[in-house]
């Protein structure tokens, strides 16, 4: 029995991501398709208290993650489905990622799974950088990204006006469990982690979100951009391993034993300015 589960992140109901999320999940063929709203959840930003570090704890933050989290675990497959809110993910998706720092550490849980990641954007030429920054759930997650889409419709269901965004997230779906699927890659887009955001550094095309390099060319008329092939990129298994493992417990340890000295550091701003609250009602 294959268990596939779908995580809408939009808060409204029947909405694009909704619909296209529930049917990617039934053409999977899978008998036992789940779905959670995450605004339905309670999920409280990560507090940076670092205490999730070690393989063997958990995030201490009492809330819904660990549902959540159950429910990756028991899945075969994951969509992720998001609405572009002021170019990038709504903020349930942000909340989520931050908290997933606690998973740095827990790759072999989750390692595995396939996942698809749709994006649902209401105007042409505004999408931002959505579908890359939705993309970064799947990495964190340590779920394997098997392909991803964006999808334009403003009002609830339009997108389904065009009959090639079923078709094309139906495709997606059966993908889940095909293991010879191919996805097409987008023009110009990072081999590594899809994104097509660009940074460019004066010499090298350098991806924002993995990391690897390139370099842009002019051959006559035509600009190309060409990326070197890199290995340990920041979302694959060494990269992970290397900043969950090494770098994040050599800061805990470098906090540790420069505590004091930090607190001095941290003395001449603890008395400016009064932080103000909303009177509880
Ligand atoms: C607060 C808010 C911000 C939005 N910002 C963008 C945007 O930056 N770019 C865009 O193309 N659409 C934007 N939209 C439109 C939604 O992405 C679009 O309607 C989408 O289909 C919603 O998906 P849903 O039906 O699953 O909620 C925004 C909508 C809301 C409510």
């Amino acid at each position: 029995m294959k268990r596939v589960l779908g995580i809408v992140s939009s808060p409204r109901k029947l909405g694009n991501s909704e619909i296209l999320a529930k049917a990617a999940m039934e053409a999977t063929g899978a008998d036992n398709l789940e779905l959670i709203r995450l605004t339905d959840l309670n999920l409280k930003p990560c507090q940076a208290c670092y205490r999730c570090l070690p393989k063997d704890k958990p995030c201490l933050i009492e809330d819904d993650l660990d549902f959540l989290l159950d429910k990756i675990r028991l899945a075969d497959a994951v969509v992720l489905a998001a609405p572009c809110y002021i170019l990038g993910p709504n903020a349930s998706i942000k909340i989520l990622q931050d908290r997933l720092l606690s998973l740095g550490s827990k790759i072999e849980q989750y390692a595995g799974k396939t996942c698809i990641a749709i994006t649902t954007y209401g105007r042409p030429g505004v999408e931002g950088y959505a579908e890359a920054a939705l993309n970064l759930t799947a990495y964190f997650m340590h779920l394997q990204l098997v392909d991803c889409a964006s999808f334009l419709g403003a009002n609830p269901a339009s997108v389904l006006e065009d009959p090639a965004n079923l078709q094309r997230v139906q495709k997606m779906g059966r993908a889940l469990f095909d293991p010879g699927y191919q996805r097409t890659p987008k023009p110009n887009e990072c081999p590594a982690c899809w994104s097509d955001i660009l940074r460019y550094d004066g010499k090298n095309l350098i991806c924002p979100l993995c990391g690897t390099k390139g370099e842009i060319t002019v051959e006559g008329q035509a600009v190309k951009l060409k990326f070197f092939p890199q290995v340990n990129h920041r979302f694959s298994e060494e990269g992970k391993r290397e900043h969950n493992e090494v770098f994040l417990p050599n800061k805990k340890e470098e906090f540790l034993a420069k505590r004091k000295y930090y607190k001095e550091l941290q003395q001449p701003y603890r008395q400016i300015g009064n932080w103000v609250t909303p009177e509880q009602k």
